[in-house]
């Protein structure tokens, strides 16, 4: 029988991300070649059955069933502050690798932004961009909430990470979706493609009406790697696609690489978010 739930958390992806896109500032260009060179031979076992997971079974059905069952939003409705409690029971204390939890990964990432001095929209996209990890207490395998994302209904692009475990896809010989513009026509635009199911999907579903259309890009394509680090689907984008890529490309490092040691406490940090969280969410987050 197959463990669904391969990571000893969700984090174990991310840490992983860091091995694959090392931080540039922090290493030297003839090391980065030879991390890249290596990543998928020192890949943990585990991420990578977490993969072979993800792409047996991220199919273009798939994908069309997830959405209609949780883009209602129909199973839980809570106070915003509430969910982002909900969202830290996902936190693994049994692992000695993971020292954040949900909520200081997101605070670490919106602060770091508001440091930099850039728009409070982006750093509310910061606090909120994890949030559809709920997916996961809502009973969601680990590959069907996290993971890089990359489109359905067309080919895999072998510039997705482990391309070979595509081959167990249903979709891998499939007639049209086989092939290389599958259901979508040339630079149709993404808003017209359907991402495999994950937390960016699902959040940006979720905050659709209240944040700027570049806060949604970040949301929505945050873990579309393929794309923003390999640029292995500019034949699906249009220009208005490449020209919002730029603000995905901008959020990236501060989701990556922000690990700040002297974070300030949340009850330092309180007063500012509960007035963002204020301006543009409404009272409640349904699920
Ligand atoms: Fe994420
Ligand atoms: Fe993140």
């Amino acid at each position: 029988m197959e463990n669904p739930q391969p990571l000893a958390n969700l984090d174990e992806w991310e840490m992983d991300l860091l091995q694959r896109y090392p931080d540039p500032n922090k290493i030297a260009t003839n090391k980065k070649t030879e991390a890249f060179r290596d990543y998928e031979a020192e890949t943990k076992d585990s991420v990578k059955e977490f993969y072979r997971l993800n792409h047996q079974y991220q199919s273009y059905d798939f994908v069309q069933q997830k959405r209609t069952d949780f883009l209602k939003f129909d199973k839980r409705e809570m106070p915003i502050w509430n969910a982002f409690d909900f969202l830290n029971e996902l936190v693994d204390d049994s692992d000695p690798d993971t020292d954040l939890d949900q909520m200081q990964h997101l605070l670490q990432t919106s602060e770091a932004i508001r440091n930099d001095g850039h728009p409070d929209w982006m750093v509310l996209v910061g606090l909120i961009h994890d949030m559809g990890k709920v997916l996961c207490l809502l009973g969601e395998p680990q590959w069907s909430v996290v993971g890089d994302t990359f489109p359905v209904g067309c080919a895999y692009s072998d510039k997705i990470v482990f391309p070979e475990f595509f081959k167990n896809n249903p979709d891998f010989e499939h007639e049209i979706y086989s092939q290389k513009y599958g259901v979508y026509a040339p630079h149709c635009g993404l808003s017209n493609v359907t991402m495999s199911w994950g937390h960016d999907e699902y959040v940006y579903q979720m905050m659709k009406d209240y944040l700027p259309e570049q806060g949604l890009y970040m949301l929505r394509y945050h873990s579309f790697y393929s794309q923003h680090k390999e640029s292995a689907y500019d034949h699906l984008m249009d220009a208005h696609d490449h020209e919002l890529f730029e603000w995905v490309k901008l959020f990236n490092p501060y989701d990556l690489y922000s690990k700040n040691p002297n974070q300030k406490s949340w009850e330092e940090l309180k007063p500012y978010y509960t007035a963002l969280v204020k301006k543009y969410l409404p009272e409640t987050l349904r699920f």
